[in-house]
């Protein structure tokens, strides 16, 4: 099956020349890599700047629920749409940070899938607690997050399952393959009866935290991951080019 990869930039590059050469560098990279397929989603303003396609294709980071308004600051699931983006990431734990809650997930979630927008719907836990508090956590983001939300959008839906301890520059470590296989197992059990069987089987789940060039190859082969999402090993081209070229081997 054909691998995801997306590239979440966050705060990054600084300028739009920057983002060109790197979104340019990574265009190049995957020419003749088959089987893969990348994400980018760059910081809003460069989105105009940057042309995707069916293989290289571009995301927000974000999205706010309402269509239009007074919402000074925001920008809307349409907007992200018609300025090249096909997927928004929805409840990073950056974001969650800041405020959203998993009422606020939901809602977003609805407001990509409204636009065509494909949300990557972020879930995980803060910590991997002993006495499996952690699974709780993860089964109370996933029903908040797909309340509401019609069977036939199942083929329109991504997850990436992304444990807040495993995230960024003060992560100790990644998770494991095997801890992640674990936790995907445990997310098509409760969205099985949400939106059928079969089709929870066939939604992508992605792993995400301290992604790198040197563990990406186990959580796709041993943690069956149907792909991963890359903050930090996305800003540079060659590492993440090296990335797209294991998920095409694998
Ligand atoms: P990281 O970020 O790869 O830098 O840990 C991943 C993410 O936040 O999505």
């Amino acid at each position: 099956m054909t691998k995801l990869i997306v590239a979440n930039w966050k705060l990054n590059p600084g300028t739009v020349r920057e983002a060109k050469e790197l979104f340019s560098g990574v265009k190049r990279g995957m020419m003749k890599l088959r089987r893969v397929s990348a994400v980018v989603c760059p910081p809003a303003p460069f989105l105009g700047a940057l042309t995707g396609s069916d293989k290289l294709a571009l995301g927000a980071q974000d999205l706010f629920w309402e269509p239009s308004g007074a919402y000074t600051g925001r920008v809307a699931g349409s907007m992200f749409k018609s300025s090249g983006a096909s997927y928004a990431i929805v409840g990073h734990s950056e974001m969650r940070a800041a405020g959203d809650n998993n009422e606020i997930v939901n809602w977003k979630i609805k407001a990509a899938l409204k636009s065509g927008l494909m949300p990557i719907v972020c879930v995980g836990e803060q910590v991997r607690d002993e006495n499996g508090g952690y699974l709780n956590e993860l089964k109370e983001q996933l029903d908040a997050a797909f309340a509401g939300v019609p069977k036939k959008f199942a083929g329109q839906i991504v997850i990436a399952y992304e444990p807040v301890w495993a995230i960024g520059e003060a992560a100790k470590s990644s998770d494991t393959p095997e801890g992640f296989r674990h936790q995907a197992i445990f997310i098509r059990k409760i969205l099985a009866p949400q939106f059928g069987k079969e089709a929870a089987l066939n939604i992508p789940i992605l792993y995400g935290g301290s992604v790198n060039t040197k563990n990406a190859e186990g959580f796709l082969t041993e943690g069956h991951a149907d792909g991963l999402l890359v903050g930090r090993e996305s800003l540079r081209a060659d590492k993440f080019i090296e990335i797209l070229k294991i998920a095409a081997h694998v």
